[in-house]
């Protein structure tokens, strides 16, 4: 066994791809002598690429109705709770002319999948931002859509697009999601993104309900193979007013052990240390940095929405003003020996 860990990890360090049960191995290997190991390698790859520089990207959470009922998360439209906003145009260009102030130069639209915000209404949008910041990237997070809608918010000026798989196996994404929800169109939406040409960042929960170390591994072999430009993981926390509000939490140490096997799977890739990561500890970002991520996302949210954009219990960074976040954030990367920078921060493969 001890052999078979040291025969894998010399192969994800020297950049070959690994088999479903090798991963299988190393995550069922999770101690702490070997993620500090892989830590330090995907620190040093990282290094390599990217130098010491963090990316922030300014996250404006616009909607939280939803149409969908993910079983995970805080604002499914079952959730009678929460109190449900979008904001207007003019609010999103006064988050981002906030942004660009502060220093941003990504701005990313996130939302649940809300009906109201059509393609017209998205167009007008995207291409609004375009036209005011044409210096910064616009990355949209707000579901599943059509090739053809997905085609004209390209078209409008959006550069990139986050969409997580959640899982790439059939069977766990249908304990995740009510039946209207498919994994098939799931993977389709991530395709078409590609093939337009989007920046594509696919990621799951660590821990989510029901999730097996095969699961995993099953997501781990789908972004070796579909190679996005970014992934965002984070741990699953519970949600209170979800079907899951007894399920436990993804853990520190699953998410820290991942975090490092992707930087050494993609070198280049864009890999966030996430808000879930900083709420289930109160240095998971900077660890998340240390073991091998290279990008935060600041809430440049109005502070009267933060605290309803709740996808899951006790999220952090729902009081403090956007100019507070990247203080924050700053001192918080200084004090770790990182930099974060103004910039793009586009993916390395295009
Ligand atoms: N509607 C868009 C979509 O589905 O891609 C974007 C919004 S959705 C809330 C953004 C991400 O939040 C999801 O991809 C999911 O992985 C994450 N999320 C939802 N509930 C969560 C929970 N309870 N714990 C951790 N992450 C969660
Ligand atoms: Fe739609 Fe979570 S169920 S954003």
């Amino acid at each position: 066994m001890l052999n078979n860990i040291t025969e894998i990890t010399d192969k994800l360090k020297h950049g070959q791809n690994l088999e479903h049960n090798e991963f299988v191995t190393l995550l069922n290997s999770n101690t702490a002598k070997l993620r500090n190991e892989l830590a330090q390698s995907a620190d040093h790859v990282r290094r390599l690429n990217f130098s010491n520089k963090v990316y922030i990207r300014g996250l404006i959470e616009f909607t939280n109705y939803c149409k969908n009922d993910c079983y995970y998360c805080g604002i499914r439209k079952s959730n009678s709770y929460a109190t449900r906003y979008r904001l207007t145009k003019e609010d999103i260009l006064s988050c981002c002319e906030n942004g660009h102030e502060l220093g941003f130069r990504t701005f990313v639209l996130q939302g649940g999948e809300d009906p109201y915000f059509n393609d017209d209404i998205m167009e007008d949008i995207i291409s609004s931002i375009r036209k005011t910041y044409p210096d910064c990237a616009i990355t949209l997070s707000i579901g599943e859509r059509s090739y053809e809608s997905y085609e004209r918010l390209y078209k409008a000026g959006a550069d990139r697009y986050l969409l997580r798989e959640e899982t790439a196996n059939n069977n766990h994404y249908s304990t995740l999601h009510p039946d209207e929800m498919s994994f098939e169109n799931r993977m389709k939406c991530l395709n078409d993104l590609k093939a337009i040409g989007y920046q594509v960042g696919c990621g799951f929960m660590v821990g989510s309900p029901y999730q097996t170390t095969d699961n995993i591994a099953d997501d781990l072999m789908f972004i070796q193979s579909f190679r996005p430009h970014m992934v965002g993981i984070g741990p699953y926390i519970t949600h209170q007013d979800t079907p899951f509000s007894d399920n436990n939490n993804g853990t520190l140490e699953d998410t820290l052990l991942i975090i490092s096997i992707l930087r050494l799977i993609e070198p280049k890739l864009l890999l966030p240390a996430t808000t879930s990561l900083g709420t289930i500890n109160p240095i998971g970002r900077e660890l998340g940095i240390k073991a091998g991520a290279n990008v935060i996302m600041p809430n440049l949210s109005p502070v009267n929405v933060r605290k309803k954009y709740m996808l899951y219990d006790n999220k952090i960074c729902t009081g403090e003003e956007s100019a507070e976040c990247v203080n924050c954030t700053n001192t918080r990367m200084a004090s770790i020996g990182y930099e974060v920078v103004t910039d793009r921060g586009d993916s390395p493969f295009i």
